[in-house]
């Protein structure tokens, strides 16, 4: 192993907890103590690292977070549900020398894999998934934590910058990483410690976690069972969500009961045919939702569908929201504002009117300024960013 230790622990340190448009930790106490006081049941459905749960888990609150993103609900199941270290120690344990003495491998389905992986990672990494099979992790609090370690291993021991969110392999990272064997045994087992440390207790969790898409409009909405819904719904423009995760998305797969979701279930979407789940209604609605569609459709086709598919899939979503809600019950927003193609969307201002189209009824907003959030100042002015969030509290009143 070439890299220095005490960078690489930094990396890890810096790696395990972090996802792209995280909820900060004060956000996430501010809207429970602000708007979650009598709940009963809270749901976030675009959950992420649960950044949410892990602040409802702690104030004892029963709590359910959904995400399309395996790597996410990973992550929040081990947050929030914890595991007890010593037995996952023997399992880590178990499954590194299985993985040394057994040649057997489960490839990656990840088209160009000798472009991120030298030869040699690539085969450890391929008969650690072989043997975390075998193993069935996803079973166990404890095989959880393990495959959580094996998935935050595959940036870390590709080729590609740690630093940045979405994987590429850059300038700097070549010259750093040239000639080096990234030995993800290594990795998965320094990655190990460093969770034990965070969440190697198990603790009594009133939080569960579910795999779904929240666009899906066949299956079944649980009915009227949430007094509290609060999130950050993904962003305009959010495809990163599924770049960003593409080795782990990769690695995860077939390693869990679920198939990978395709790039085109994540909301905000660039990808593949846009149109083909928006409906002439969603049209008509989302142009009076939203009137410089009008221009846009006229600057950038393509841009324009990019919205009108976001606007579609979120109006899914918000539906099957106020169905799994009670009577009374509040649903908080957090969201900014988006820059498509050079045209300026106040985000938050289209979902407020398309929540309120919904039954729900506005009772309280306030703004989050984010600049004290670690963000590349570089990013400042990129397409998906914003200088402060809105935090927008409606009440849903059915009518009788
Ligand atoms: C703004 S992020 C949420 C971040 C989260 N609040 C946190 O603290 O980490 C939006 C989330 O929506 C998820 N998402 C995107 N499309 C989805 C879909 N169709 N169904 C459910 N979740 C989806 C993304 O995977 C992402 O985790």
């Amino acid at each position: 192993m070439a890299a220095s230790t005490p960078s690489l622990i930094n990396s890890i340190r810096f790696r395990i907890e972090r996802y792209p448009a995280k909820m900060v930790k004060g956000l996430a106490s501010t809207l429970l103590d602000r708007y979650a006081g009598r709940c009963d049941r809270l749901l976030d459905p675009f959950c992420g690292s649960g950044e949410l749960l892990v602040a409802a888990s702690a104030r004892g609150i029963r709590a359910t977070g959904i995400d399309v993103n395996p790597f996410a609900i990973l992550l929040s199941a081990v947050r929030t549900r914890g595991f007890e270290w010593s037995r996952a120690a023997i399992l880590l344990r178990d499954l590194l020398r299985t993985a040394e003495r057994k040649g057997k491998t489960l490839p990656l389905d990840l088209l160009g894999k000798d472009y991120w992986f030298t030869v040699r990672s690539l085969e450890k990494l391929e008969r650690m998934r072989y043997v975390a099979r075998m193993m069935r992790l996803h079973e166990s609090p404890e095989g959880q934590s393990v495959l959580l370690a094996l998935a935050l291993s595959i940036r870390l021991c590709s080729k590609a910058d740690d630093r940045s969110p979405k994987p590429f392999i850059s300038k700097e990272a070549l010259t750093r990483k040239f000639g080096q064997h990234l030995d993800p045994a290594f990795l998965v087992y320094l990655l190990h410690l460093e969770i034990q440390r965070l969440y190697g207790t198990r603790k009594r969790s009133n939080v569960n976690v579910q795999l779904r898409d929240m666009t899906e409009r066949m299956t079944h909405v649980p009915q009227r069972i949430y007094s509290h819904v609060i999130t950050s719904p993904p962003y305009l423009n959010a495809q990163d969500y599924y770049r960003n995760f593409k080795l782990e998305l990769a690695f995860l797969s077939k390693l869990t009961e679920t198939p990978t979701p395709r790039s085109e279930q994540f909301i905000g979407t660039e990808r593949g045919p846009l149109m083909a789940r928006v409906t002439l209604m969603d049209v008509e609605q989302n142009k009076a939702l939203l009137p410089q569609l009008e221009d846009l459709e006229r600057k950038s086709p393509r841009h324009a569908e990019i919205v009108h598919r976001y606007l579609a899939d979120m109006r899914t979503a918000i539906i099957r929201l106020q169905k799994s809600m009670v009577n009374d019950g509040s649903l908080v927003i957090v969201c900014g504002d988006n820059l498509v193609c050079r045209t300026r969307i106040n985000t938050w201002r289209v979902l407020n009117r398309l929540i309120e189209s919904n039954g729900f009824t506005l009772f309280d907003s306030f703004d989050d300024p984010i600049r004290a959030r670690a963000l590349a100042p570089s990013r400042a002015g990129h397409k998906g960013l914003i200088k402060e969030e809105r935090i927008s509290a409606f009440r849903l009143v059915r009518p009788h």
